[in-house]
């Protein structure tokens, strides 16, 4: 691995750490639960791992809402856990990623303490504060995600301040030099720590409209895309003045500056915009912004061939020398075998989607869970704990069914995960996807990732190869890699029925087929066909 452009076309495997391991039998996973799973995730075959947050929270929104940025929540460990689990992913030649809440706070942060007491105070312009309008109400129309408005009443100053999230969010002010000094410090003393980048959490929310103009009202046809409950009042504005301000350019330019001190670290943005490809290709430009984003675009519910073609061509066009990370899975989303595979999700066709995943010119964030395959797992009410879901249910069912607890061992209580009942029920259908079960046949999804994965390094095409999208039949997504002379031609049948793919004037040179994904269709290759079985991929050096 080279050890300062590692990331290029890297697989980057998410840790939600509440999850994955509990070490200390208190329900919830924790740091040194994350160290025992370290071989395991080496036998993955993945670069790096970007752990979701587990610095000191009032877990009002499970750890993206941080009280102080430089200590580890106890319910996660201690310092002397991390030191020790970024000497141990190192040794076994993983990459530390780690995720940066910057845009909010939590409402028990210091700074937020004292922020709220006066209107003139050291930290008084700390977060967004605005006088209310004549009549009392908010400053202006804005709204928050996690349901209501953005704007919250503050005794003290008089005042409302502003929350794109929850009202224990509140949002720091970065037109402030100060702020954006005290986060960038934060950072530096995780680049002291030995992390190897940073996961950059609501990237886009970072700035606000100083003149705090109303954002305009968005037509009901074109309510959708972000990554959120469609449901939501949220969707029904353009989120001009509360997101993606144009100073946010500015601020990434200071984080990079600093970044550049450590070398090899790197920066993942989390893009969410009312153009989010544009966003991507407009901050990794160039050498000076973000080594790479991410976009909610294939977090949707869209799942066709032309969806994904239309979405990755859409961002070629104008990313230029920027660099894009794509993720089909996290834990804002429902599972993806449901989202996408609904009734029809077997081994085959999650294959399949890690597959394409693991095809697609960029990086990679997969998921926990996405190498078994793991279906949402079914929340009843009353077990709910995202305070996201529990605004908006029963029409949005909130994030929980994507965080539960990671399978293990089928026949040990709690699958392995814990001693103690989790702080998220297990499913069923996850107990009998354990690790366990899978590593015991050659066939399952999680020994296909880890083989394709094993592929894949010895394919550098895939990782540094340009990308061109073929004309295939509506169920089918084609496209060739292009790195100096070698051509690899991709296919995959995202439907359960058989297609087929008309070779044209494409010359098939080599098949490929120890990828792992045993589709066996090497022997129906005709002439100027190749038959797909449902679900099935297709790799092959082509003229
Ligand atoms: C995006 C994170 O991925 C999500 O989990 C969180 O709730 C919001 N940002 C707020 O930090």
């Amino acid at each position: 691995m080279n050890q300062v452009t590692w990331w290029r076309g890297g697989v980057i495997y998410q840790v939600y750490p509440r999850s994955l391991m509990d070490s200390n039998g208190d329900g919830v996973g924790d740091l040194q639960g994350i160290i025992a799973k370290l071989d395991y995730i080496a036998s993955l075959n993945v670069d790096a791992i970007w752990i979701s947050p587990f610095f000191k929270s009032p877990m009002k929104d499970f750890g993206y809402d941080i009280s102080d940025y430089l200590e580890i929540d106890p319910l996660f460990g201690t310092m002397a856990d991390f030191e020790q689990l970024i000497e141990q992913a190192h040794q076994r030649n993983i990459k530390v990623v780690i995720d940066q809440v910057l845009s909010h706070t939590s409402d028990q942060h210091a700074w937020f303490e004292q922020s709220r007491q006066s209107r003139d105070n050291d930290k008084a312009d700390w977060y967004v504060w605005a006088d209310p309008k004549d009549d009392g109400s908010a400053p202006n129309n804005w709204l928050a995600i996690f349901g209501g408005c953005a704007w919250e009443w503050e005794p003290r100053r008089q005042q409302y301040y502003l929350h794109n999230f929850l009202k224990s969010q509140p949002d720091l002010n970065f037109h402030s030099p100060q702020v954006r000094q005290a986060v960038l410090n934060n950072v530096e003393f995780w680049l002291k720590k030995g992390v190897d980048g940073f996961r950059l959490d609501a990237i886009t929310f970072c700035y606000h409209d100083e003149q705090l103009r109303d954002n305009p009202a968005k037509p009901k046809d074109q309510r959708q895309g972000r990554g959120f409950s469609e449901d939501n009042p949220y969707a029904y504005q353009y989120h001009y003045y509360n997101n993606t301000r144009p100073q946010t350019v500015g601020f990434i330019e200071e984080l990079r500056a600093l970044i550049n001190r450590y070398p090899g670290a790197v920066t993942l943005g989390e893009v969410s915009s009312e153009d989010s490809l544009a966003t991507m290709a407009e901050y990794t430009q160039g050498e000076d912004r973000l080594h790479m984003a991410y976009s909610f675009e294939l977090l949707t519910d869209d799942f066709s061939a032309a969806y994904i073609r239309q979405t990755v061509e859409e961002l070629e066009a104008s990313i230029g020398d920027g660099w894009p990370c794509w993720a089909i899975g996290n834990h804002d989303v429902q599972r993806v075998a449901t989202r996408w595979g609904k009734q029809q999700a077997n081994p085959t066709m999650i294959k399949m989607l890690n597959a394409m995943l693991f095809s697609l010119r960029g990086s990679v964030c997969s998921y926990q869970g996405e190498e078994l395959g793991l279906t949402e797992a079914p929340i009843e009410f009353n077990q709910l704990q995202d305070p996201f879901g529990i605004a908006f249910w029963p029409m949005f069912k909130g994030r929980d069914g994507c965080r539960t607890p990671m399978p293990w061992v089928k026949s040990e209580d709690n699958a392995g995960f814990s001693h103690t009942q989790p702080w998220l029920p297990i499913s069923a259908q996850h107990i009998s996807s354990a690790v366990d079960v899978q590593e015991a046949d050659s066939e399952s999804v999680l020994n296909s990732y880890r083989h394709f994965l094993a592929w894949r390094k010895q394919q550098n095409v895939l990782i540094a190869g340009d990308i061109q999208f073929v004309n295939a039949h509506p169920n089918v997504l084609a496209f060739v890699r292009t790195l100096g002379s070698q051509r690899m031609l991709v296919l995959f049948n995202l439907s359960i029925q058989q297609s087929q793919f008309e070779l044209a004037d494409i010359k098939v040179n080599t098949v490929l087929d120890d990828h792992g994904l045993a589709t066996g269709h090497q022997d129906k290759l005709q002439p100027s066909t190749i038959v797909l079985p449902g679900f099935s991929s297709f790799y092959a050096f082509v003229d």
